[in-house]
């Protein structure tokens, strides 16, 4: 079996999934989709199934465009990256499968958001449709924070941040779950604690373990159908758990980091992805 592990940079993740394939015997080649050029139509690169890593979203979408039309297995495949890649689709394909999240609403002027927002009522949340990390996540207590973020957003921000994408702020403990799903399965999951509201490991928030109960890994299992057209697939899941609703879907990650999860679960991450793609490539081999 001939597998790609698509990755511009080899993070510590990276690292240990080709270790991973390693113990079981298959040895991937390290795809750079920074070194790609590709003759439409003529493109048949030797691989059965290619693992995309890729740490730039836009770069990785493409690549798993190319990588596809040439009939090459993807995981995640285009249509569930593009989907998770996108809070606004991700939020629509949630919604289309009733699984409960944020109450959210979406405008397209700032006079709309405006309007919205105080709708609402404070204090509301405003998120780039996309990005990860935590970054450019704005919490908004009062109109004045409202009517400036929105001027910065219509005047110093791109395309993108003309979509507003507003949400309300879930009354969350001092953290949030992180689900790890693989395939359709949830393996394993943290707690992310901060004093900030946004709990992101990369912004600080602190990993312990999550026990995985029925009830999370049913509604990540729903999670994961919903972003991926029933297939399931490699994925990272944020749950906010509401004092009344209970666990509510934030958003759904497609090329997740796991280094802080294996210690902190006791779960061997990379090895269950491993065996997936391979599993994966059997099936439709
Ligand atoms: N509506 C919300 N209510 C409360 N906390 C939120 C809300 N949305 C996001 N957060 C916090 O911010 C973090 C980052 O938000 P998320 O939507 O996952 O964006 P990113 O793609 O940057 O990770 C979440 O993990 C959570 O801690
Ligand atoms: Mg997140």
């Amino acid at each position: 079996m001939r597998v790609g592990i698509l990755c511009s940079r080899v993070r510590v993740e990276e690292k240990l999934l080709f270790t991973a394939f390693e113990n079981l015997g298959i040895t991937p080649d390290r795809l750079d989709e920074r070194m790609m050029t590709v003759r439409v139509g003529e493109y048949a690169p030797p691989f059965d199934v290619i693992l995309e890593r890729s740490v730039s979203t836009s770069a990785g979408l493409v690549a798993t465009q190319l990588f596809e039309a040439a009939g090459v297995l993807m995981i995640n495949s285009f249509a569930t990256s593009s989907t998770c890649a996108d809070k606004l689709r991700t939020t629509l394909a949630l919604s289309a499968a009733q699984v409960p999240q944020p109450h959210t609403e979406i405008a397209l002027s700032g006079e709309a958001a405006l309007e919205a927002i105080e709708r609402m009522g404070y204090p509301v949340v405003l998120k780039p449709v996309i990005g990860s990390w935590g970054r450019l996540l704005a919490r908004v207590n009062d109109r004045d924070a409202a009517e400036a973020l929105i001027e910065h957003k219509e005047v110093l921000g791109g395309v993108g941040h003309h979509i507003f994408y507003i949400q309300e702020l879930v009354q969350k403990p001092s953290r949030d779950i992180r689900a790890f799903v693989v395939g359709t399965e949830t393996i394993c999951a943290i707690y992310r604690s901060s004093e900030h509201w946004i709990t992101n490991t990369a912004r600080g928030g602190k990993a312990s373990n999550c026990p995985v109960t029925p009830e999370l890994a049913a509604l990540c299992q729903r999670a994961a159908l919903a972003v991926s057209g029933g297939q399931g697939g490699v994925l990272a899941i944020d749950v906010l758990e509401d004092p009344e609703r209970g666990f509510l879907v934030c958003e759904v990650n497609h090329t997740m980091e796991f280094r802080n999860s294996i210690d902190t679960t006791g779960v061997n991450i990379p090895e269950h992805i491993a065996r997936f793609v391979i599993e994966s490539a059997r099936v439709i081999a």
